[in-house]
């Protein structure tokens, strides 16, 4: 269920819709209203949908009297002004939008984005009181390297830097490593683990009280059948989905392969 009712971080595991450009205002109804069926028997995860700029007002429509939360997949680090194209963080307050995603890989490949413009994204986000989902990641020949850890720390460490450990608090960090995203060819639920002990032990050596209420999600070709091995881990707290959220029966099953009683 939702936290919205609540400053208090939910204790259940938490899956997220990462649309990325899908959807139009017809198919989004089609979707969300298969979500809404299939969830209401399912009370062990938190469900999230992060949907393109145009459909927040759409989805806040679909979802306000729900227990679904919805959020945006990108926002500006400028409070206001002249940056055309650019949506803020009050403006998806303004439809009540709880979740950002920061960072994803589709976009700081594609448009260039540093850690530090990345950085000061989760810090827009957090001063308006949304909570970022923070994506970071290796790719294939970083992998290979073997200097996965080092890339992802250097993503965490930007924003330790420039802002504190104490900035993660409740909020989330998604591992997606690069090469798992849209491929079909998932981590495994023991190389997940091994990052998200590192992802977590970087946040604790910081801020240890911060690391306590931070989430971390595994995103990267998700689907019903991997989802069971990865939200039965319990260092994993959660899914981000994209392909298979586009499909309300898969990510259903996805939800309900979060665990009966699982406690984050
Ligand atoms: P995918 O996308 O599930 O299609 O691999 C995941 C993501 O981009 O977070």
């Amino acid at each position: 269920m939702s936290r919205s009712d609540t400053t208090l971080p939910s204790p259940h595991k938490i899956v997220v819709a990462n649309w990325k450009m899908h959807g139009n205002l017809a198919r989004n109804h089609t979707l969300v209203d298969g979500y809404l069926q299939g969830l209401k028997s399912l009370s062990q995860a938190d469900v999230v949908i992060c949907v393109p700029y145009p459909y927040l007002a759409q989805i806040q429509s679909l979802l306000s009297e729900t227990h679904v939360a919805w959020g945006a997949q990108n926002l500006a680090k400028y409070e206001e002004g002249a940056y055309t194209g650019e949506v803020s963080a009050g403006m998806l307050c303004d439809f009540g939008a709880q979740y950002v995603i920061i960072g994803h890989s589709e976009r700081s490949t594609a448009y260039c984005e540093s850690d530090e413009n990345i950085a000061e994204k989760f810090m827009m986000a957090k001063r308006h009181g949304l909570t970022p989902i923070l994506c970071v990641g290796e790719t294939l020949l970083e992998r290979e390297a073997g200097v996965m850890e080092r890339v992802v720390g250097k993503q965490l460490e930007t924003i330790i830097r420039l802002f504190g450990g104490e900035a993660f608090a409740n909020s989330i960090v998604s591992y997606e490593p690069i090469w798992a995203i849209g491929t079909g060819l998932a981590a495994s639920a023991e190389q997940a683990v091994a990052m998200h002990q590192f992802i977590r032990d970087t946040v604790s050596a910081a801020d240890k009280s911060a690391a306590d209420t931070l989430k971390i999600l595994y995103g990267g070709s998700v689907n019903p059948q991997n989802a069971v091995q990865l939200l039965n881990q319990q260092e994993i707290d959660g899914a981000l989905v994209g392909r298979c959220s586009l499909n309300a029966e898969q990510f259903i099953k996805i939800c309900q392969a979060v665990p009966e009683n699982s406690v984050v």
